[in-house]
């Protein structure tokens, strides 16, 4: 089911040396971060490696800029909470290891419930999903015995 009308998506086909480029940036985990999987720093959106998702980010939220980047290694059994990431315009999340069976991103109806989540999302491998800052999502335990690894961050508005 889904009822957000403002989330987008684009294609943008993770480059050669993308993944091994996230692996050597991985740092320990942050027990203060919603998200239970391994992370790097928020600053990945001044790197060379983001400039195609940068141009197409910006190309399409035309009165925002890329702020911030990073990523997250989700191995098996890792998770996010529920969250948002109030006090910015737009946030997104850029699949760049995943399979139609990895754990989708889900925006759960905090008022409704039972009527199931506002949107569900399969992350398929290059999507890049944009939504809302404000909306709370979470992703469930991943269960592939691969890596799901994303690069996620916010625009802010110029
Ligand atoms: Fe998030
Ligand atoms: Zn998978």
């Amino acid at each position: 089911m889904q009822r957000i009308p403002d989330i987008q998506e684009f294609v943008v086909d993770p480059q050669p040396g993308l993944i091994d480029w996230v692996k050597n940036e991985l740092i320990l985990r942050d027990p203060y971060v919603p998200v239970r999987a391994d992370m790097t720093k928020w600053n990945l959106h001044e790197d060379e490696q983001l400039s195609t998702l940068r141009h197409v980010l910006e190309e399409n939220y035309a009165d925002y800029v890329l702020a911030e980047a990073w990523a997250a290694t989700y191995k098996r059994g890792d998770y996010a909470e529920g969250h948002t990431h109030e006090g910015w315009g737009w946030s997104f999340v850029w699949y760049i290891q995943s399979c139609g069976s990895c754990s989708p991103l889900i925006f759960p109806d905090t008022q409704h419930p039972w009527l199931g989540p506002l949107w569900y999302h399969e992350p398929w491998q290059g999507t890049v999903l944009v939504f809302p800052s404000e909306i709370v999502h979470y992703v469930p335990p991943h269960t592939c015995q691969h890596d799901r690894i994303v690069i996620s961050g916010n625009l802010r508005k110029k």
